[in-house]
């Protein structure tokens, strides 16, 4: 079987059909393996050929593979990239303005949120080393685990030992795991909503049930304690909290996270607590690590470089459970954390804070949007339609799909995230085409906006 070499922009593909036809020129099997990504919207072929030669006309092998999964076509119907790639082919190829994406998690496509040099120096000091051209042990090498124990136990009232950090290839890595480790026979995990759809994914691809509890957008958007309380029964083995957080752009007080650690004690569940946007923290409150409540329940901290550092793909994550991330980035690991000057990060939260102040403000000025909460950390915020003010308009898919087609826009409609007809706005982006981005959502806004009646 031959894998595809790349695929951008898929996140789940599922081995769709497979075609087998006996050519009477070659008398060769071929053999049309189709990848296809379960999008909404269709399908996204990516094929290759493969050839085999031996089988005579006539004859029918009996393949054995190519059967569709079921399991993964469930897991990739969570999947926000899909939404987001079906809002991607509305656009309109002839429009000449720049698309605005408002729906990506990656700022580092733009200089502004170029990484940290000494990042990249380390990086390329470790892969030109020769040290590091060798297989790793399964939980990361020793001096990247250490490197990692000592940056985490600078905030925590504790040391945490290299013993306790695993690497993993990426933070998304880490959540797979976690799903996977916790779907004992009939066990549950509670989840957020709205959330970070990779959680369902991996829990229904590994058999774990999962179960939503709600974020209260009139509560700065905080965790819906006494709703956690009610879901949970004897199955329940973890909640997962995401903090900073993806999509509301809410960053949890001190106060909120005791609470959580003490209901998790009484429930006897442990706390999955989602840091990769750790530090992201631009408002009236700091960013506390869960792990700082880890006498009170058991903390499991997801983490990693991709958010705070801006070095995307995921290379090495830190704080779970994993197998073999890439060698020569663990070996710059140690360097990456240490070498960074304090500068880079007060420089990107600056234009964090810049760009979600903008964010806030050009939200303002739309009449069918309203944002419940101003962000405070992280990347994005949730922002609710007002459907009844638009002419023409079902829903937060179609506004999307419209907007993109019509304004060269493209925003993540809440649907795929759990909150139907609520948006979700990633303001990591050039603050120019921010702006842009958003005073083109204004201009759409008006022109699909219902006509007031006069004196209403
Ligand atoms: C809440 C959350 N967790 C995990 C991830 C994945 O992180 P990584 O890029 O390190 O795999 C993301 C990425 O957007 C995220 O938003």
């Amino acid at each position: 079987m031959i894998a595809p070499n790349k695929i951008d922009h898929l996140e789940i593909l599922q081995y769709e059909s497979t075609l087998i036809t006996t050519t009477k020129t070659t008398k060769k099997k071929i053999i049309d393996t189709r990848w296809t990504h379960t999008t909404p919207s269709g399908l996204l072929p990516c094929s290759t050929t493969m050839e085999s030669a031996g089988a005579g006309a006539g004859e029918t092998a009996d393949w054995r593979f190519g059967a569709a999964n079921p399991a993964l076509a469930a897991a990739g119907s969570q999947s926000i990239r899909a939404i987001v790639t079906r809002i991607y082919h509305c656009l309109d190829g002839s429009d000449a303005r720049p698309v605005a994406p408002l729906a990506h998690g990656d700022p580092s496509a733009f200089p502004c949120f170029r990484t940290a040099p000494a990042a990249t120096d380390a990086i390329a000091a470790a892969a030109t080393s020769g040290k590091y051209n060798h297989y790793s042990p399964a939980v990361g090498i020793a001096p990247a685990c250490s490197a990692v124990a000592a940056h985490l136990s600078r905030e925590l009232p504790y040391s945490v030992s290299p013993a306790d950090v695993v690497l993993t290839a990426g933070c998304n890595h880490a959540v797979e795991i976690m799903m996977s480790v916790l779907a004992s026979p009939g066990a549950n995990v509670l989840l957020p909503r709205p959330g970070y759809p990779l959680y369902a994914s991996r829990a229904a691809l590994s058999g774990l049930e999962f179960l939503y509890f709600d974020l209260l957008p009139d509560r700065e958007w905080e965790i819906d304690l006494a709703g956690v309380e009610a879901l949970a029964d004897a199955n329940t083995v973890a909640m997962v909290i995401v903090n900073p957080n993806n999509p509301c752009g809410c960053v949890y007080s001190r106060d909120h996270l005791a609470k959580i650690a003490e209901m998790a004690r009484k429930l006897g569940i442990m706390v999955i607590s989602d840091e990769v946007y750790d530090h992201f923290a631009f408002g009236s409150k700091p960013f506390v690590p869960m792990g700082v409540f880890g006498d009170v329940a058991p903390v499991m901290t997801l983490g990693g470089i991709s958010k705070r550092w801006m070095i995307i793909d995921s290379i090495v994550d830190y704080r779970a459970i994993s197998v073999d991330p890439v060698t020569f980035v663990q070996g710059a690991l140690p360097d990456i954390l240490a070498k960074t000057d304090e500068a880079f990060f007060a420089n990107a939260l600056g234009v964090v804070k810049e760009a979600a102040e903008i964010c806030y403000e050009k939200l303002k000025e739309i009449d069918c949007i309203t944002c419940p909460h101003k962000p405070e950390g992280s990347m994005f915020v949730m922002a609710k339609l007002d459907l009844s003010s638009l002419d023409g308009i079902e829903d937060d898919v179609d506004f999307c799909s419209k907007l993109a087609k019509e304004e060269s826009v493209v925003i993540c409609p809440g649907s795929g995230l759990g909150m139907k007809n609520w948006l979700r706005i990633t303001f990591a982006v050039d603050p120019q085409l921010l702006e842009d981005g958003l005073e083109r959502t204004k201009c759409f806004c008006k022109r699909h906006g219902k006509i007031k009646e006069a004196g209403s």
